[in-house]
């Protein structure tokens, strides 16, 4: 009894192990030469699937799972794609015992049959990751489809424009394109359901992508025409960055320069240097606004805007020189010192008259001669001479004309200067008001 039942245990357990073992080289016995026709020399894998002479086509699907890298640079970026393919050969024959939905197959088999030779047209370099397995796979589906799929990272490059930078927006894109079929044996499209899924979190530190889409982009070329399809990516550039490191700094700069229309304009070491420090910032601002950018030949938007406010710098600057120009090359205070030798030459002359009596008469006549000539003298010089003598001769025949409430000619010339940065202190502001204003509403639709 106890040895019948330990028998048909055995028995059982027996069962049981064979059929587990039968079921398990069901799993692994597939070999390539399952799913070949059974004559092999009937498959050619240099020749595509073409079911009644049709072109075969080839569904694309990709997955952006990340963008970054975008440097203006060398005009490239980078890009993480999950890229699948997918088509059909009816030249192949299903496994036996076929149950599930899909089976995966080794991809090493790609290598001895036909699959579609797509390249990536605009990459510069594609990396394959090998961690922790190779990154792809294989899967037959039931009615002899064949999806590929492959995890890739491309380095791409593309062309980019900085004419209205930083208000520019890039478009930058993905193709692919078929490297030895023509039109006639072998057509890419894009998957009618699912062709572009684009991660929603993809965050880039100075654009925005504000649009993906997809398109056609077969190419017609002496030896025919080759299937092509793009992913097209739209990035905008996000104003902040800009705003708060190129144009309010600049802005602030060119107001700094401005306060030397209200220090008065004796002050020459205080006005110059603002005016030479404004310029020197900006220039500093300039190299900084345009450090990530390649030498472009052509005018950017930001550099119109801050060689606009380097010239209004620099036209502050000139404007002290032409204060400095209407207030004559010396000080108010300066002429003072200057008459008392012209007195003492002019005592000197009448000192001979008083100290001999006789001669009297003579020598008075002829101190009245000398007076009178050197006054025609000094009106001549005051006629003939610019700006600079007028200062040094007049103050002696003026002295006595000063005494009735008149400006000396330098405090004139104080009073033009002060009109001049009177009249900069509204204009320079106003000016580079309207002109800002014209920049940004040119911009308008950019931002
Ligand atoms: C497939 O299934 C049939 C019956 O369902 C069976 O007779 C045959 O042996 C199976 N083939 C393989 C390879 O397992
Ligand atoms: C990509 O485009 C689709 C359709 O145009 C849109 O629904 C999706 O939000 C876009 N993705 C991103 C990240 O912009
Ligand atoms: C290639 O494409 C052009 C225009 O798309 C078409 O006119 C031409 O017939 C095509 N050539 C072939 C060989 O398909």
């Amino acid at each position: 009894m106890l040895l019948d039942y330990g028998l048909s245990l055995l028995l059982t357990l027996l069962t049981v192990c064979i059929t587990g073992i039968a079921g398990e080289s069901y799993q692994t016995s597939l070999t390539f030469n399952d799913i070949l026709p059974e004559d092999p020399k009937l498959y050619d894998k240099m020749r595509p699937p073409k079911k009644d002479g049709q072109p075969t086509t080839v569904l694309f699907h990709v997955t952006v799972m990340g963008l970054d890298s975008i440097d203006e640079t060398s005009m490239t970026y980078a890009a993480d794609i999950f890229f699948a393919q997918t088509w059909k050969d009816h030249r192949l024959r299903l496994p036996e015992n076929m149950t599930s939905e899909y089976r995966l197959l080794e991809v090493e088999w790609l290598k001895n049959m036909w699959r579609p030779d797509s390249f990536f047209k605009n990459a510069k370099s594609v990396t394959f990751q090998t961690m922790t397995i190779p990154n792809h796979y294989m899967w037959l589906y039931k009615d002899k489809t064949i999806l590929y799929m492959v995890k890739l990272t491309l380095r791409l490059s593309c062309a980019m424009n900085f004419l209205i930078y930083p208000h520019d927006t890039q478009e930058c894109k993905l193709q692919m394109e078929s490297l030895s079929h023509t039109t006639d044996d072998m057509i890419f499209q894009w998957d009618p359901e699912v062709p572009l899924v684009v991660d929603e979190h993809i965050e880039l530190p100075q654009l925005a992508l504000v649009k993906n889409n997809t398109a056609d982009c077969t190419q017609v070329y002496s030896t025919g025409n080759f299937t092509c399809l793009e992913v097209v990516f739209v990035l905008k550039r996000r104003l902040g960055y800009y705003l708060f490191h190129t144009y309010i700094p600049t802005c602030l700069i060119v107001i700094m320069s401005w306060v030397s229309f209200w220090i008065k304009p004796e002050a020459a070491p205080a006005r110059v240097t603002l005016g030479v420090t404004s310029l020197l910032t900006l220039s500093t601002q300039h190299a900084k606004s345009q450090a990530s950018l390649p030498p472009v030949s052509y005018l950017k938007a930001v550099d119109a805007f801050m060689s606009v406010c380097t010239v209004f710098v620099f036209m502050a600057l000139m404007e002290y020189c032409l204060v400095n120009i209407v207030l004559g090359d010396s000080d108010p205070p300066n002429p003072k010192p200057h008459p008392p030798p012209k007195m003492d030459r002019f005592f000197d002359f009448n000192a001979p008259g008083g100290k001999n009596g006789k001669r009297n008469s003579k020598s008075l006549e002829n101190s009245e001669t000398t007076t009178v000539n050197t006054f025609q003298r000094q009106e001549s010089t005051l006629l003939l001479s610019p700006v600079p003598h007028i200062q040094t001769i007049p103050p002696p025949p003026c002295k006595p004309a000063s005494a009735i409430p008149k400006l000396t000619p330098a405090q004139i010339r104080l009073r033009r200067a002060i009109n001049i940065d009177r009249f900069s202190r509204v204009f320079f502001p106003l000016l580079f008001t309207l002109l800002n204003t014209a920049y940004w509403i040119m911009f308008y639709e950019y931002i």
